[in-house]
């Protein structure tokens, strides 16, 4: 079986009613990093950073997979798929996709602050002051903040490595190492960049730019891939 790797952002759940980072409106227009996403503002002000997420937590529980995320999860049926994503959603789960790794951790998830072994499902959007793990610290979201290793990368590499062909979706390959894993891309391997901006000054020259938005980009090419 053929091996497909596909690298999503925040553009693959933007049609899911999700907003974007860096987009006009997008959520670091509205929020400073600084001050929700980030180990200094977790000891700063845990109850904001708290907050921050639970918003996010609410609105990813009311939103669903859309056409991109779905089609993606068909292509298993004719390829070996890993999904590596930078979202924090689990659209990608709910459409049906069997390997997704999470590079920057997952919103409906907690961990222990003092122990990062202990990660646990959260079954509500809301995570509160004074909620502690089995060693009596305080929760925190498990998400990987700016100024912390991103642990899930070592696991990635290897995948695009080996990939027959990769597809990136709806990212602005703006934060590393993240955006760094197109450079581990066998250079024979089919490569395609879905995104309604123009990208510029990436390393994706030899990538075919496809600029659709991901939810008329992504079904087309499963389509093409399928058939
Ligand atoms: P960005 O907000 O930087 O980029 C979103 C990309 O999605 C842009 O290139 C948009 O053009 C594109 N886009 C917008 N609407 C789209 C649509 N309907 N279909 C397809 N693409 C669309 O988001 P990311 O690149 O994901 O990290 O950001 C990377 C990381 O920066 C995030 O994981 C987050 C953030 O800070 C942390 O919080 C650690």
């Amino acid at each position: 079986m053929k091996r497909i790797v596909i690298l999503t952002g925040a553009g693959m759940s933007a049609e899911s009613g999700l907003k974007t980072f860096r987009d006009s409106d997008g959520l670091w227009e509205n929020h400073n990093v600084y001050d929700v996403a980030t180990p200094d503002a977790w000891h700063r002000d845990p109850a904001l950073v708290l907050n921050f997420y639970n918003d996010r937590r609410k609105q990813v529980l009311e939103a669903k997979p859309n056409k991109a995320h779905l089609a993606l999860a068909k292509l298993e049926e004719k390829y070996d798929v890993n999904i590596i994503t930078q979202n924090i959603d689990d659209l990608h789960e709910r459409a049906g996709s069997t390997h997704v790794i999470h590079l920057h951790g997952e919103v409906n998830k907690a961990r222990s602050s003092v122990d990062p072994t202990l990660v646990y499902e959260l079954d509500n959007w809301e995570m509160k002051m004074g909620d502690t793990c089995e060693k009596g610290s305080q929760l925190r979201p498990h998400i990987v903040w700016f100024g912390e290793a991103v642990p899930m990368i070592e696991k990635a590499i290897p995948i695009v490595e080996m990939a027959d062909v990769v597809i990136v979706i709806g990212t602005s390959l703006s934060v590393y190492p993240a955006a760094g894993l197109v450079n581990y891309a066998p250079p024979f391997a089919e490569k395609y960049y879905i995104d309604p901006k123009e990208l510029e000054g990436k390393n994706i020259y030899d990538f075919k730019i496809i600029k659709e938005k991901a939810g008329v980009g992504v079904p087309d090419l499963v389509e093409q891939l399928i058939k």
